[in-house]
């Protein structure tokens, strides 16, 4: 079971996903959430459920009413607002006492940029309070605005595990051994300093491994940072000269059994533009052979079994348990998250 925390923006969609005047129904955190697009171009996220009888929004439809985009319940036709605020209860009769819009749907805060679009998750999903943390900010990390690359995949698999994997150094020359990657006869002792960050930690800048082929491609003398941060996102963030090339990775639990991984490519290297089919298919390939993994990972994790933490290759994951902890504590408490990771210096062989 992973636990889920809440008061922190997840990833709810990609844009494109949502067109205007259109809805979807998704499970996120176990939840039910519709994600829609008003005509005029606002995303929106209600409870996919109606208060009359439950029944979920998503299954009904769109329309215009008084100039502005709702959603139709398909039982008995009550509509409600982007907003969740109901405006129309078809069956009421001229003069009823009982006044529709002190009915509501749970409405969910939003944000959208760089074609991506967060949802805030509260800690009531029946009854949200507003957002108190500011939305994520990729700022100079999009490169170039937009993603020009993105993979998205289901893995079976709960969310901590699968933020485990994303944190594991010594998978890579099993998982992902291809030659222009790393392979098991490649692997050299790496030394790497972590240091604390907002909501989780970093690997500083550093160059990096040499016994990859791929970063050669990038050409001049590239220099990287990985940071993870709560709940679940990870970003390299590789300079070259000037320019960058950037990968980042949104983990969403849909519930405890699925989890959507998202990745998406930023880079602003005119020398790469025209490989983007072939860095795409690198992308999907790497996210593939981790599909495939957590597949089999699921096999066991059935039966419950213990499992091992090593040093230092584990220490990334248990900080993010550490994390977690300290994050759930802060919020029991009202009071402000302190960071517990500490400055390191980690070693492993990959
Ligand atoms: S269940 Fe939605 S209108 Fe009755
Ligand atoms: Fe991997």
């Amino acid at each position: 079971m992973s636990e889920f925390l809440s008061e922190l923006w997840y990833l709810a969609a990609l844009s494109r996903d949502l067109r205007a005047g259109a809805m979807l129904g998704k499970t996120i955190m176990g939840e039910p959430v519709l994600l829609g697009r008003t005509v005029a171009g606002a995303p929106f996220a209600l409870r996919d459920m109606c208060p009359h009888r439950g029944v979920p929004l998503s299954a009904g439809r769109m329309a215009e009413q008084a100039g502005q985009s709702v959603v139709e319940c398909p039982f008995h036709g009550w509509r409600f607002a982007a907003d969740g605020v109901c405006q129309a209860i078809p069956s009421l009769i001229a003069g009823a006492s009982l006044d529709p819009a002190r009915i509501r749907c749970a409405a969910y805060s939003m944000h959208e940029a760089h074609g991506l679009v967060w949802i805030y998750a509260p800690q009531d999903w029946k009854r949200p309070a507003p957002a108190r943390l500011p939305p994520p900010e990729l700022g100079a990390l999009a490169v170039g605005g937009q993603p020009k690359a993105i993979e998205r995949r289901v893995f079976a698999l709960p969310l901590d595990h699968v933020v485990t994997g994303l944190l594991d150094p010594a998978h890579g020359p099993y998982v992902h051994a291809q030659w222009w990657w790393r392979t098991p006869a490649g692997q050299m002792e790496k030394a790497k300093q972590f240091e604390p960050r907002a909501h989780g930690f970093a690997m500083v800048r550093h160059a990096p491994s040499s016994n990859s082929w791929a970063y050669r491609l990038l050409g001049g003398k590239p220099a990287t940072e990985i940071v993870f941060a709560l709940p679940s996102t990870r970003w390299e963030d590789v300079h070259i000269g000037t320019r960058r090339f950037v990968t980042m990775s949104w983990l969403t639990p849909l519930d405890q059994h699925r989890t959507e991984f998202t990745q998406l490519l930023f880079w602003d290297l005119p020398q790469l533009d025209w490989l983007t089919p072939l860095v795409r298919y690198g992308a999907a390939r790497f996210l593939g052979q981790d599909q495939a993994m957590a597949a089999l990972q699921q096999r066991a994790l059935r039966h419950d079994p213990p499992l091992l933490w090593i040093e230092d290759a584990d220490t990334q994951a248990v900080w993010y348990r550490q994390l977690k902890k300290a994050w759930g504590q802060a919020q029991a408490e009202q009071r402000a998250f302190v960071n517990p990771i500490p400055p390191a210096l980690l070693r492993w062989r990959t």
